[in-house]
């Protein structure tokens, strides 16, 4: 089992925000679990559903100057998709940049936050919180998202969640610490590579193709006009040909 050190919540606000709480008094690496959360974030600004039998935890770290915030969520993304693979036996992608699909279904939310200091370009403290909708919220999803989200499994198997959480920091840490390939990983889970997408630039709605994923994680689109990179915001993947 990892070594990290470990809070337990039955119920916290957001493990992010706990995260960022105490990046202010400690250096360490810390994980923080928590059974719900009654504000949890999503990116852009959105709330992040996360009633009892989901997985909402948050790592806080402190990378090294070779890390931007692009690649911890790239190498999350790895981690999350190989660790339900291997303990749930099902095919899990990636939609860029960093959601989690299983079945067509959105299973995991990353929401990467920090301090990154520009001058020294590198992180103060960085924060990486995961949400795994591991087992079917009691009277399921909310309207608003219910089209969209999936859990992992029906009902509760001893030990899983716990397994999961494990076997995730295997994953991440092997990774974060140079072990592995992660980039070609990442682009054999895409499941945008090769598809027409649309995307919203400084408010302007594009039509595109995904062509690749760099390096540094942004995505390469094929436009009307041309060749562009993308490194944030949402992209969503589109059924006609458009280009
Ligand atoms: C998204 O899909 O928009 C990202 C969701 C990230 C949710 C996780 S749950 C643990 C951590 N704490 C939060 O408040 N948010 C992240």
């Amino acid at each position: 089992m990892n070594k990290i050190k470990r809070y337990y919540f039955k119920e916290i606000d957001s493990t992010n925000e706990f995260a960022k709480k105490i990046s202010k008094e400690t250096s360490q690496d810390i994980l923080i679990v928590s059974e719900k959360q009654t504000a949890g974030k999503g990116r852009m600004g959105r709330s992040f559903y996360s009633p009892e039998g989901g997985i909402y935890m948050s790592l806080l770290l402190h990378p090294d100057t070779t890390k931007n915030p692009l690649d911890i969520t790239v190498m999350a993304s790895v981690a999350v998709s190989g660790t339900i693979e291997s303990l749930l036996g099902v095919k899990a992608y990636i939609k860029w940049v960093n959601d989690i699909y299983v079945d067509n279904k959105k299973v995991c939310g990353i929401l990467t936050e920090g301090s990154f200091n520009t001058e020294k370009k590198a992180f103060d403290y960085a924060v990486l919180g995961v949400g795994i909708n591991l087992f079917r919220p009691k009277g399921g999803f909310p309207d608003d998202i219910k089209s969209i989200a999936g859990s992992l499994t029906e009902t509760g198997k001893a030990g899983l969640k716990e397994r999961l959480i494990d076997v995730f920091l295997e994953n991440f840490f092997e990774i974060y610490n140079g072990g592995r390939d992660y980039m070609t990983e990442y682009k054999a889970r895409s499941n945008v590579l090769g598809k027409n997408i649309e995307y919203i630039k400084n408010g302007i709605k594009y039509k595109a193709k995904a062509v690749d994923i760099l390096n540094s994680g942004e995505l390469l689109v094929e436009t009307e006009n041309g060749m562009q990179t993308l490194n944030s915001g949402e992209i969503k993947i589109c059924t006609e040909s458009i280009i």
